[in-house]
């Protein structure tokens, strides 16, 4: 069953066309990583689906409905959450505050209590329960993506769009990741993840689409998009390929 359907589409900016045309499905249930070289279009296509940006032409088909033109309150009152690439916390508020914000900004239509519970529920997930009252601020680097994750995950939604949640994780925030997905997916989620670290996109996707200039250049299992030469050369550049490669799954 497919949880997400885009079709056809397309978005300029000024005469700098960057998304031509994309066709997308996404299966109900599983984790497909958005994949591809810095410009290639993968935040854009976020903005287009939730509301941010308008596209020029297309649709996206979700639970049967086109939410082209809804605003992103309402793209989220549908079911679909976003993170974002630059961390958008309220930095003087509290780590228990910049959930419930959330929450409530959602026009979510759940009362306060269910708001207050479901956020102690969700810090204990990502790890934060200790730092419920420390500032936004103040957190270290990882705990600062966690928090990220911790707003939209307590939003009452069935799709997760993540823009690059693991970058510059190390390897234990990476492993509390990995669970983080696992248990989102456990519960029957679907997720959209923009991720530069192959060696993270190996291991959590279910399948790869591969966007190059704004286009789905493949879209498959990840052994079947490894095994791709020509993919990784894409990515990579045929020169640095290798180098590269270890450097980006240091
Ligand atoms: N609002 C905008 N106005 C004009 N150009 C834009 C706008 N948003 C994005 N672009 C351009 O669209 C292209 C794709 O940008 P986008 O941010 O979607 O790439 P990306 O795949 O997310 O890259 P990265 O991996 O670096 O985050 C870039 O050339 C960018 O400069
Ligand atoms: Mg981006």
């Amino acid at each position: 069953m497919s949880a997400l359907d885009i079709r056809g589409l397309r978005k300029a900016f000024g005469g700098n066309v960057i998304i031509p045309d994309v066709t997308l499905e996404l299966e109900q249930g599983l984790i497909t990583s958005l994949v591809g070289p810095n410009g290639a279009g993968k935040t854009t296509l976020f903005n287009l689906i939730t509301g941010f940006l308008r596209p020029d032409a297309g649709v996206v088909h979700y639970k049967g409905r086109d939410l082209v033109g809804l605003t992103p309150q309402k793209v989220t009152r549908r079911g679909i959450a976003r993170s974002f690439q630059d961390l958008r916390l309220f930095n003087d508020m509290s780590v228990f505050e910049n959930v419930l914000v959330g929450q409530e900004s959602s026009l979510s239509l759940w009362g306060r209590k269910q708001h207050y519970e479901n956020t102690e529920a969700v810090l204990e997930r990502v790890g934060l329960s200790a730092q419920r009252d420390t500032r936004a601020s103040e957190l270290s680097y990882a705990e600062r993506k966690f928090l990220n994750l911790a707003r939209i995950m307590a939003l009452d939604v069935d799709l997760f769009l993540l823009d690059e949640p693991a970058s510059g994780l190390d390897g234990p925030s990476r492993q509390t990741f990995h669970a983080l997905l696992r248990s989102l997916k456990a519960e029957g989620h679907t997720v959209l993840l923009i991720e530069h670290n192959l060696d993270i996109v190996r291991e959590v996707s279910d399948r790869i689409a591969f966007l190059n200039k704004g286009e789905v250049m493949a879209f498959d299992t990840p052994d079947r998009i490894f095994a791709d030469d020509t993919l990784t050369d894409l990515y990579f550049g045929t020169a640095n390929r290798k180098k590269e490669a270890s450097a980006c799954s240091s």
